[in-house]
């Protein structure tokens, strides 16, 4: 059976104690669901998180990490760091680096190449603006993220890396692309992922959806051929409605 992979992006939220009761409720709660799941704190809450997930089938993962491997670089967290706190997959290039803090996709590439070298899987995420969507633009930008995010990257690392693909416009909104335009874009992902790669190493490479996901609508993006999981932010802040999304089936 089709296995899909939720994860919850808690972004710039709750302290360390609201982090460790969240991560308790959902150890309870998502004990036995067959999906794989992550839950990815703020850097601060990482090392109790990680201590309350102990026994459970939740990942942790990291929001962000540097570019480099250690040394002067102030307010950064390096992959080694986070690797030392157990953490097993972060989440790069979200749209929030890209537009807030300028991350561009060479140096978004750089942290998906360090991730993979230290055993840690990246989260490596993809989108449109509106902007681009209306202007045509769509295919260009999420096939340049796509093909630079992965420069470099050999296939055989492939099997370590998730594409999270989220419109920028569905992203804290409430207003979500619907299955099919969703699907559509997995679609193309693929395509460029198979001009790369080939058939098979597309075929077989998880993409997420993200962008306003939440319990009512979870079901439907996924149950699409070429959605095969969901990264979620305003939703998994609360077990009631993140819980529901990790066991939508
Ligand atoms: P929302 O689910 O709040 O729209 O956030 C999506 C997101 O950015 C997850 O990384």
């Amino acid at each position: 059976m089709r296995s899909y992979y939720i994860a919850g992006n808690w972004k710039m939220h709750k302290t360390v104690a609201e982090s460790v009761a969240l991560a308790k409720e959902l150890k309870e709660k998502l004990a036995g669901c067959g999906e794989k799941v992550l839950v990815a704190p703020a850097f601060t809450a990482l090392a109790a998180v990680a201590e309350a997930l102990k026994g459970s089938n939740i990942l942790l993962g990291a929001q962000n990490m540097g570019p480099e491997e250690q040394g002067a670089h102030t307010g950064e967290v390096s992959v080694l760091m986070l690797k030392d706190l157990g953490v097993k997959a972060v989440i790069l290039g979200h749209s929030e680096r890209r537009h807030s803090y300028s991350e561009g996709d060479a140096l978004i590439n750089k942290k998906v190449l360090l991730a993979l070298k230290h055993g840690i899987e990246p989260i490596l995420c993809v989108g449109e603006t509106l902007e681009e969507r209306e202007g045509g633009t769509l295919e260009a930008v999420i096939g340049m993220q796509v093909r630079e995010g992965l420069k470099g990257v050999e296939a055989a690392a492939l099997k370590s890396v998730t594409i999270a693909y989220e419109p920028v416009w569905a992203i804290g909104t409430g207003k979500t692309a619907t299955p099919e335009d969703a699907d559509a874009v997995h679609a193309y992902i693929r395509k460029v992922l198979a001009s790369l790669y080939g058939e098979t190493a597309s075929k077989s490479m998880c993409i997420q959806y993200g962008g306003s996901v939440k319990a009512d609508n979870a079901a439907s993006l996924m149950a699409k051929p070429n959605i095969d999981g969901a990264l979620v932010g305003g939703a998994s802040l609360k077990v009631d409605t993140f819980a529901p999304i990790a066991l939508f089936r």
